[in-house]
């Protein structure tokens, strides 16, 4: 089978399947993810906390991200890979926010390139717009974004004032803004069932959610919560795997087995070659 691509996910969104995204940020893990049948791998910038020991989102940097990407495209044939920009790779100015998107697809081989948009966010719809007419496919992410925190006073659950508030009227116009400005998918993060509802009866663009309930066209989770790597055990989460446990309980092990002596054995050595 070949690469998942934009059309092949439209023709699944047409006709009413829905869509699975997972994130990988390693070849081992992206390898068993793809052909576990997912359509999108996302290598997100939620490596900070998954994978690279910090405590969010806010120090991982474009390096951070090229180079996982591009394990992850290397162990992978079906799933569309998308590279996730980080914090302040973008935004500061047009030109330097295209160009580390651009790097996604031209350094790291990805497919398509996600960034998060605040309520109203002018800056990034015109980002997004730039790079869509340029060729860089592009994936929205609103609601509980991340990369603004610190702004959000913590991770909140977006349009808890329900549906028809003016809140749920600006994300519902943001996303129609993104949609407008060329992106070829949306993440919706955080946000109540209703809320999300609104947002995909609104657009033409599949909606993926995380924490948004039903009625969207597609889910994402985040890898290692799924697998129970490093997980927390979050409500809109599910855990599938209880890694932590297998890897712990291995280790042990063979700590147990060297200190006793009974690794390695006979039939892990080498003998010398026999000279004549
Ligand atoms: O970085 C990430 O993993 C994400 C998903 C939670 C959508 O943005």
């Amino acid at each position: 089978m070949s690469r998942t691509t934009i059309r092949t996910l439209y023709d699944k969104y047409e006709r009413g399947e829905p869509l699975t995204m997972l994130t990988a940020y390693d070849a081992p893990i992206a390898r068993q993810v793809d052909a576990g049948g997912v359509d999108l791998i996302l290598v997100g910038d939620s490596a900070g906390h998954n994978h690279m020991g910090y405590d969010d989102t806010l120090p991982v940097t474009m390096e951070d991200l090229l180079a996982r990407t591009a394990s992850v495209v290397r162990a992978t044939e079906e799933a569309m890979i998308v590279g996730d920009l980080p914090f302040l790779s973008y935004g500061t100015d047009l030109a330097s926010s295209v160009e580390n998107a651009g790097r996604f697809l031209k350094e790291a081989g990805a497919d398509a390139v996600k960034l998060e948009t605040a309520p109203g966010g002018d800056t990034t719809i015109e980002i997004v717009d730039r790079c869509t007419e340029l060729g860089i496919p592009i994936q929205g992410h609103i609601g509980l974004t991340p990369q603004r925190m610190n702004e959000l006073g913590g991770p909140v659950i977006q349009g808890r004032e329900g549906a028809e508030s003016s809140f749920g009227d600006e994300l519902v116009d943001t996303a129609q803004r993104l949609e407008a400005a060329g992106i070829f998918s949306l993440v919706l993060e955080g946000v109540t069932e209703p809320v999300a509802k609104r947002i995909s009866e609104a657009v033409d663009v599949p909606t993926i959610g995380i924490g948004a309930g039903r009625y969207v066209d597609g889910q994402v989770l985040v890898t290692n919560d799924v697998l129970g790597l490093g997980a927390e055990g979050y409500k809109l989460s599910k855990q599938y795997a209880d890694l932590d446990s297998i890897v712990r309980g291995a280790v042990e092990e063979y700590v147990e087995e060297v200190e006793t002596g009974a690794f390695p054995t006979a039939e892990n050595t080498y003998e010398p070659i026999d000279e004549e």
